[in-house]
């Protein structure tokens, strides 16, 4: 006689049970993969608060300045730089000096204390990177930053996870760019073309001679570059671990 089979009732609950945990872990772990690629994770387009409203769209849009002027080391380091208060000053001393917005600019000055610009762009600990072979390699500030040039306030255009990193190091020939191009906004408007904003802004001839001298000063930076250094290598591309994470 076969045996009624009968499923015990605890039976039907452990499986329930092992079913529920199963999907709590699946939706959990959805949940975190989701978030890690969320713009509240990456903090893609957020806009932080600065000491100081310094705007882009005025100094690069429409001023024209070079990115090197302010960010020094880009070229030679792997830390692009943050201009210190003297740096503004060359103009700020004469330009706008009584402007409230730069008040605490002269009283960084004042007291020998560095501004304390808010960080946007901040890899973890682990994680090696390095300006200097990305812009001497030829891949421009704006494939990795976006268009600071329209930025007022900076935020992040990519969300620095390591998925970004290896997505353009699997075809880095796709991104790279003439030398001359590296620090300009849009590609081959090295100068000319990204004069078409500068009308915009109409600063008294005092404030306008400061600049213009300070830009002559500046004029012979983009013979700088070495293209001896632009090869990518054929060879240990970077895509092994020790690359970044030494
Ligand atoms: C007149 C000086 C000046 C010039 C020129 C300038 N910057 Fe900046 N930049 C700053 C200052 C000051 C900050 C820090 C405050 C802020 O984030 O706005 C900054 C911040 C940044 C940041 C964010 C840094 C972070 O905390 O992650 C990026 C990216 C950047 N600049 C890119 C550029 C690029 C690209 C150019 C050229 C197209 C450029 N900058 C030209 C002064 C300048
Ligand atoms: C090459 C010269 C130059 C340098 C260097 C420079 N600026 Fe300016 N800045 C200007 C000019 C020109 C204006 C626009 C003046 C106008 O609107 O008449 C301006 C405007 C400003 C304003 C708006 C002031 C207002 O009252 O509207 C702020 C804030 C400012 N700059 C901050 C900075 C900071 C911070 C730095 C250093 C990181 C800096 N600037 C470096 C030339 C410069
Ligand atoms: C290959 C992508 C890439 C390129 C090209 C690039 N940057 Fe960056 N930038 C980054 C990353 C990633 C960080 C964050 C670095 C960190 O946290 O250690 C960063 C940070 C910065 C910072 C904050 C200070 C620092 O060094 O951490 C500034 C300023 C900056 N970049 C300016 C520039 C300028 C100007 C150019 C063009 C000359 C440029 N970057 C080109 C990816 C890039
Ligand atoms: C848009 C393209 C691009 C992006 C994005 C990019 N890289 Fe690179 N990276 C390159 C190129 C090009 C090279 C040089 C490769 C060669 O020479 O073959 C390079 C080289 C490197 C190297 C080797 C440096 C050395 O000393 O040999 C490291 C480390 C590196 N990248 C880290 C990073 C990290 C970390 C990120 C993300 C935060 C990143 N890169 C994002 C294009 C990129
Ligand atoms: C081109 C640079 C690059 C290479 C090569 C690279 N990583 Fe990463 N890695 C990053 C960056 C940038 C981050 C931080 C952003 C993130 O968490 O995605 C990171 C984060 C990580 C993390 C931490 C993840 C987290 O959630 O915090 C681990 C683990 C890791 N990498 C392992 C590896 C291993 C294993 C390899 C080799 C197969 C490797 N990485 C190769 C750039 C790189």
């Amino acid at each position: 006689m076969p045996y009624p089979f009968r499923q015990p009732i605890w039976n039907k609950i452990s499986v329930l049970s092992l079913l529920l945990a199963a999907g709590t872990v699946a939706l959990l772990g959805f949940m975190g993969y989701s978030y890690v690629r969320s713009p509240i994770y990456t903090q893609v387009g957020k806009e932080k608060q600065q000491p100081i409203p310094f705007s882009h769209e005025l100094h690069v849009g429409q001023l024209q300045m070079d990115c090197r002027f302010c960010h020094t080391s880009v070229e030679n380091s792997s830390f692009a730089g943050i201009p210190t208060t003297d740096t503004c000053l060359k103009c700020h001393s004469v330009v706008k000096k009584d402007s409230p917005l730069l008040a605490p600019l002269h009283a960084s000055k004042a007291s020998n204390m560095p501004i304390e610009w808010v960080r946007v762009h901040d890899l973890p600990d682990h994680v090696y990177f390095d300006h200097s072979i990305h812009v001497n390699k030829g891949i421009g500030c704006v494939t990795c930053h976006g268009q600071i040039d329209q930025m007022e306030v900076v935020s992040r255009d990519n969300t620095l996870l390591m998925k970004w990193c290896l997505d353009c190091h699997r075809h880095p020939e796709i991104n790279r760019r003439e030398p001359k191009d590296v620090f300009d906004m849009v590609t081959g408007d090295s100068g000319s073309a990204r004069m078409t904003n500068q009308a915009q802004v109409n600063p008294s001839s005092d404030d306008m001679s400061t600049y213009v001298r300070f830009l002559e000063e500046f004029a012979d930076k983009d013979a700088q570059i070495n293209p001896n250094q632009y090869q990518l290598q054929k060879v240990n591309r970077p895509m092994n671990c020790s690359a970044c994470h030494r």
